[in-house]
């Protein structure tokens, strides 16, 4: 009975090893080259001296299919093999043994191995792992609406109309998303949700989309629709309209009133902050207040 524990121990530890050894190899020695698709990759080859070496051997392990032998070489007798299926898109460097493949597609992903046989019965691998890529190219934003009311809430959707292995992150006026409780992401970071939309929000918002060998983004101006319609009369102070538009004026009228009554008792003040006093010309019976045209305009 222990005897038949210990086989499986045995096995199972094989087993282990048998799924761990390759990994652990690949981890140390394979390179990886992330290439265009359709154009060309170079798979270097080594710069040992061709008189020492007794064979090469290229093959790969394409993604999710079968191990292919693309060519074998012998420095010796200068004999060559190319797989049919590879002689019209491959070009092999006799003094380097670089593999240089064109038009890749998706499926020439996968690693693909080095052998090179020593004189001397020594043994060379080089692993170089190939990921084709589609660069980023369209970049779109799209949203439910354009122009929000405040307090709505707003989603943002980014959309790299071409391209793989797409990461997202956004951008408000050039600076990093700073990301509140307002500002919601998605898992992929493709769609920005703001919740409960405030004048804070305005700005222009950039979606950046990105793989290893390139970006793209798009801008996106969030604006506040205005209201129109008639408010409760505490949406006249910070909330809504005139919100701080509003404010501005105010302090503007108390501003040129200050400079009026201070510019009545000295004399010679510069001229250029009196022109700037645009609105003086608008009739009001009460500088200190919010033009009173203004108010009735909105209340309508
Ligand atoms: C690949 O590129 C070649 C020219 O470089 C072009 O003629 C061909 O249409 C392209 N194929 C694809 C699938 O894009
Ligand atoms: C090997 O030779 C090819 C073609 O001659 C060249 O493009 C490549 O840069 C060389 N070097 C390596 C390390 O493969
Ligand atoms: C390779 O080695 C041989 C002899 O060992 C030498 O004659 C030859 O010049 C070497 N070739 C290169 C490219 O280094
Ligand atoms: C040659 O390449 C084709 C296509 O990748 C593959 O199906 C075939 O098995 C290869 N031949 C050998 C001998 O590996
Ligand atoms: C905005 O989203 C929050 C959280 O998802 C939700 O509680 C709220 O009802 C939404 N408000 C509107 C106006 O849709
Ligand atoms: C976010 O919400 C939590 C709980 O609702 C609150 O404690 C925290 O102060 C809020 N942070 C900001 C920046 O508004
Ligand atoms: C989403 O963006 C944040 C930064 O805003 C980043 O830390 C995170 O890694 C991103 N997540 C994904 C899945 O791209």
């Amino acid at each position: 009975m222990p005897w038949e524990t210990l086989h499986e121990m045995l096995f199972a530890l094989l087993l282990y090893l048998a799924c761990l050894l390759p990994e652990v190899m690949m981890d140390q020695k394979t390179k990886e080259v992330y290439c265009r698709f359709n154009t060309t990759v170079l798979l270097m080859g080594t710069n040992l001296n061709a008189s020492s070496i007794f064979n090469v051997e290229w093959h790969a392990q394409l993604n999710g299919r079968e191990k292919v032998s693309i060519l074998t070489y012998s420095p010796g007798s200068n004999n060559i093999y190319i797989n049919e299926s590879y002689r019209k898109r491959v070009v092999f460097a006799h003094m380097n043994f670089s593999l240089t493949i064109h038009y890749v597609t998706f499926s020439d992903e996968g690693v693909y191995t080095l052998t090179i046989q020593l004189l001397n019965n020594q043994q060379q691998i080089g692993r170089t792992k190939v990921t084709v890529i589609i660069p980023v190219s369209n970049v779109h934003i799209t949203s439910e609406t354009s122009v929000p009311h405040q307090g709505k809430n707003i989603t943002l959707n980014c959309l790299g109309m071409a391209g793989t292995a797409m990461s997202y992150s956004w951008q408000k006026c050039n600076q990093p998303l700073p990301i509140g409780n307002r500002t919601i992401l998605s898992k992929d970071n493709a769609s920005l949700t703001f919740i409960n939309i405030q004048q804070s929000d305005i700005g222009n918002y950039r979606c950046v989309a990105q793989n290893v060998l390139s970006s793209g983004h798009k801008d996106f101006i969030l604006q506040l629709c205005a209201e129109t319609g008639v408010s409760p009369w505490w949406s006249y102070g910070i909330y809504g309209y005139p919100g701080y538009l509003g404010y501005a004026i105010v302090l503007f009228y108390i501003f040129s009133w200050v400079k009026r009554t201070r510019k009545s008792s000295s004399k010679g003040q510069s001229d250029a902050i009196y022109e700037n006093t645009a609105f003086e010309n608008t009739p009001t019976n009460n500088g200190k207040r919010v033009p009173p045209v203004y108010i009735r305009h909105i209340k309508k």
